[in-house]
């Protein structure tokens, strides 16, 4: 059940958000690119290798021994970039979006490489078009700071989840999203949007186009307590995180990798559904 009284500001935020990533698509914003020729040489490298399911952090890879046959949803994933990739990987996939003109990107790349895969367009906290237990693999890039509320997807994803299955998830971090965009003049970085209290869960305020805040979305910061915590409540056990090396050797004060020194974008996480065995309950 939703709580009603988060409806509106929930139902606002998919709205505005599904229009904006409408108008990403038909900009060809970066996020918005197909997979490249290059990838399907060899989907399943591209995939663990330095690509999505590489876990940088502990330097393992979090791709599953084998894709071929296993259940995969690509969840807010429109685009055209992960779905074909896993679907020439072997994998049966349905990408989920909220954006028309994301899925109809995938729909493009699916004629045209002639690789089927499923696709179905609502809101990533209202999964129930999908059956229990159904997927091996849920993975979900960046996309849970576009809702104002995000303990659901996470129940959501655990429901469509079968016992033993992976969920990997990538979010904006909250030290990143909640800091100034450009350095000051001492080249560090300010502190500016609460994550707790009263001042914390509306939308940022917009800023400029870049590669930290996409043009014309509302977004939202998520406390760690919001994102570890409701994986976990939702009944996933975390057995990896990491924050991708954005950093570059000499980079110049004010550029992506010089920020991301100080705050590191991205927070992934890999986690594993529990079987419902009897256990130890908590007070
Ligand atoms: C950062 S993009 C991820 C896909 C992208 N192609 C990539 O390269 O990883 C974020 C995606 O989340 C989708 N999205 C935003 N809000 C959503 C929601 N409430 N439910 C489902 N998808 C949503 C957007 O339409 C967009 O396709």
């Amino acid at each position: 059940m939703f709580d009603p009284q988060a409806r509106p500001a929930r139902d606002a935020a998919v709205a505005h958000n599904a229009r904006a990533w409408d108008r990403l698509a038909e900009s060809k914003a970066a996020l918005a690119q197909p997979a490249a020729d290059a990838a399907f040489t060899d989907p399943r490298r591209w995939l663990g290798a330095g690509g999505w399911l590489a876990g940088e952090g502990q330097g393992r890879s979090w791709l599953p021994s084998r894709l071929d046959g296993l259940e995969v949803l690509c969840l807010a994933a429109g685009g055209g970039k992960h779905g074909p990739l896993y679907a020439a990987a072997g994998a049966r996939v349905t990408v989920f979006d909220s954006s028309p003109a994301m899925l109809a990107l995938d729909r493009q790349v699916a004629a045209e490489r002639r690789i089927d895969y499923g696709m179905v367009q609502g809101s990533m906290d209202d999964l129930s078009m999908l059956a229990a237990g159904r997927f091996d693999l849920v993975i979900h890039p960046v996309s849970t700071c576009y809702l104002p509320e995000i303990g659901r997807v996470f129940q959501e994803v655990a429901r469509v989840t079968r016992a033993g299955g992976l969920y990997v998830s990538q979010h904006k971090s909250p030290a990143s999203l909640q800091s100034s965009l450009e350095p000051g003049p001492r080249g560090s970085y300010e502190l500016r949007h609460p994550v707790a209290g009263p001042q914390a869960g509306r939308a940022l305020p917009p800023e400029p186009p870049s590669r930290l805040r996409e043009h014309g979305t509302q977004e939202f910061v998520h406390s760690l307590s919001a994102i570890l915590g409701g994986i976990c409540m939702a009944g996933f056990v975390i057995e990896d995180v990491c924050e991708p090396d954005h950093t570059e050797p000499q980079a110049a004060v004010g550029s992506f990798p010089h920020r991301a020194s100080f705050l590191p974008p991205y927070l992934r996480i890999l986690a594993k559904k529990q079987a419902a065995a009897a256990s130890l309950a908590l007070a």
